[in-house]
């Protein structure tokens, strides 16, 4: 069913009706413009930000003021789709006034219309805090890269069984405190399916098979516009960093050799 925005509440309805809900990562207003022209249903301001777009080694060191900059330029270019911004490290989950200090930032200053939180169980009350100051929170769970440095790297988690009943417990208990959807990131499959049977939100999978709610990937990733190593559940539909070397490299023999500009790209 075509709808003229998206809501959190569409996304709920979505559910029900068992309808996919297609999301992806944008950072700047072009790119939102595609992807909100495409019908994509939500876009998240990823703090993956920081390795795609930033250069950076990791999510950690993505500010506020970075994602805030970012994702004023999506807004700007977005109408329909749902705009959800992710706090970076270290903005969440320290006090409780910071976090929804930080979380009404986004709205106020750069047009978000939810937030993402990193984090089970032990963050409740900062998603409850969110939520009662008006601003719609996305959960996620399994892989964290803000933890990456705990975790030891980017693995698949929730892979022993104790393991597997702390992410369903963490997906009621974030549910409890007023989630509106929650993003599972590399879990066996099985196991995302039992996490989306046991919340009655969306659940958006990213390396955590077909059986969630909805999808989301890195733009950059499945287009061809990073060079680092993609993760196994990555698939590319094209290769536009090639496409854009190739074009460079064209423009830079031609001006090299003196045939651009010609007569036709010149003023008479
Ligand atoms: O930062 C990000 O882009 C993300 C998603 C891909 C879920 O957290």
């Amino acid at each position: 069913m075509r709808v003229d925005k998206i809501t959190t509440v569409v996304l709920g309805e979505m559910k029900k009706r068992v309808e996919k809900i297609v999301a992806l990562t944008a950072y700047d207003y072009y790119t939102a413009r595609v992807l909100d022209g495409a019908g994509v249903d939500m876009i998240l301001v990823g703090d993956s930000l920081g390795m795609v777009v930033l250069g950076y080694p990791t999510t950690l060191p993505v500010t506020m003021e970075e994602m805030i900059h970012h994702t004023r330029a999506v807004s700007r270019g977005n109408r329909r789709a749902l705009l959800v911004a992710d706090m970076p490290f270290m903005s969440a989950g320290v006090s409780i006034e910071e976090t929804v200090r930080n979380a009404g930032r986004f709205v106020k200053e750069a047009g978000a219309e939810a937030v993402k939180l990193e984090g089970g169980a032990e963050i409740g009350a900062h998603v409850e805090a969110v939520v009662r100051a008006g601003i719609p929170v996305l959960g996620h769970i399994g892989l964290t890269p803000q933890d990456v440095l705990v975790l030891g790297g980017y693995k698949v988690q929730g892979r022993s069984d104790e393991a597997a009943q702390k992410l369903v417990d963490d997906a009621r208990a974030l549910r409890d405190r007023g989630i509106f959807a929650l993003v599972l990131e590399c879990l066996p499959a099985a196991l995302a399916a039992r996490v989306t049977e046991s919340v009655d939100v969306p659940t958006i999978g990213i390396g955590a098979g077909p059986a969630c709610d909805g999808q989301i990937l890195v733009l950059n990733d499945i287009v061809g516009m990073y060079e680092g190593k993609a993760a196994h559940f990555v698939k590319r539909y094209a290769d536009i960093g090639k496409s854009m070397k190739d074009a460079v490299g064209r423009y830079a023999d031609e001006v090299r050799g003196g045939v651009y500009p010609d007569a036709e790209h010149s003023y008479q």
